[in-house]
């Protein structure tokens, strides 16, 4: 049985959790975590092993100050430059990994660069009484949506984490945006919590973009992810009988009777409300028992790009498992 306990009370069982080697349930500004000692190769594997995650995918390191980060991987300059602009925050950085770095290479999954981030709250609080990197890669099954409350992490791995803090709805509700600098300037490999835009106005440049149907630019970008149990029908007009409705504003598809369940990401079409509520929404439609979710167009404007990232994922072909 997996023990939940609020955020305000959790912090000292929780670091001495990882520091004995455990894998605990976190929450972060952003999706929850699955959290263990970067540095500790055996509990490093536990997150592989209760996720069900290949260990070509690699973890992010969450990082409690930038000396911290200085000890894993270089910094360049617009590196530098976007650390102490949004960090603490939904961004992470992919850079140059240090050959002295603590970090064990199952969580780099052998790659010569680290993805790291500095988060908010609990888990900054968490890594800085740890006084070491922490690895964290959402706290959810391989393949399935992020979550988004203990409650959530609790359904998909209950019966595979013994400690899930409680730290409420997540305030940002997407996974960070991944960022990698380098000689030939800054690229998106995952759109997320923080807008493009926001990034593009600091480096004061636009980032490069993979190109649709290019190589997975992050490991764990594959096509079928987030893969609710029904299918998903995006930029949809209508609702066909049968279908659940995952509305975006305050228009409705036509049709909208037809629905079997409905709920709405932002009534008054706020891309940061929507970001909050999407992967709960999702779950929610998802156990309405409809076999098609029916998705109203949501624009790609700020954290547009990151919920449409998403929901293509999710509407992707599946894999067969
Ligand atoms: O908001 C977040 O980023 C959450 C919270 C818990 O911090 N974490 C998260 O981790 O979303 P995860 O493991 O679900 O996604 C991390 C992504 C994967 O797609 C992985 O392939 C990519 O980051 N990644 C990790 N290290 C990388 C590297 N060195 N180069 C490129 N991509 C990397
Ligand atoms: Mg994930």
């Amino acid at each position: 049985m997996t023990r939940v306990v609020a955020e305000d009370e959790a912090l000292d069982e929780a670091v001495a959790a990882v520091a004995r080697g455990e894998a605990i349930a976190i929450p972060t500004e952003t999706v929850y975590g699955l959290a263990a000692d970067a540095a500790d190769g055996d509990a490093v594997a536990r997150i592989f092993e209760a996720k069900g995650r290949p260990r070509f995918n690699p973890l992010i390191v969450h990082v409690a100050d930038i000396e911290m980060a200085g000890r894993i991987a270089h910094f360049d300059a617009p590196a530098r430059r976007l650390a102490e602009s949004f960090w603490p925050g939904p961004l992470t950085l992919v850079l140059p990994r240090r050959e002295d770095a603590a970090i064990h290479p199952l969580v780099t999954a052998g790659l010569d660069t680290v993805a790291i981030r500095m988060p908010r709250r609990f888990c900054r609080d968490l890594v800085a009484a740890l006084g070491r990197p922490v690895a964290a890669p959402s706290a959810n099954l391989s393949g399935r949506v992020s979550a988004t409350t203990a409650a959530a992490v609790a359904r998909d791995l209950g019966d595979r984490v013994a400690l899930v803090v409680d730290g409420g709805p997540s305030e940002v509700g997407v996974e960070s945006t991944i960022v990698a600098t380098g000689p030939d300037g800054a690229r998106l490999l995952r759109p997320g919590g923080l807008a493009a835009d926001e990034i593009e106005a600091v480096l004061g440049a636009r980032l490069q973009r993979a190109a649709a149907g290019a190589t997975v630019a992050a490991p764990g970008m594959l096509e079928s992810h987030y893969a609710p149990r029904a299918g998903l029908r995006l930029d949809a007009r209508d609702v066909r009988t049968g279908e659940a409705l995952l509305g975006f504003g305050p228009r409705r598809a036509a049709g909208e009777g037809n629905a079997r369940a409905f709920l709405n990401l932002s009534p008054e079409g706020d891309p940061r409300e929507a970001a909050r509520n999407l992967f709960s929404h999702l779950a929610a439609l998802d156990a309405s028992g409809a076999t098609m979710i029916a998705v109203e167009p949501v624009p790609e404007e700020g954290l547009g790009e990151a919920i449409n990232d998403r929901l293509r994922r999710a509407a992707a072909p599946r894999v067969a498992a």
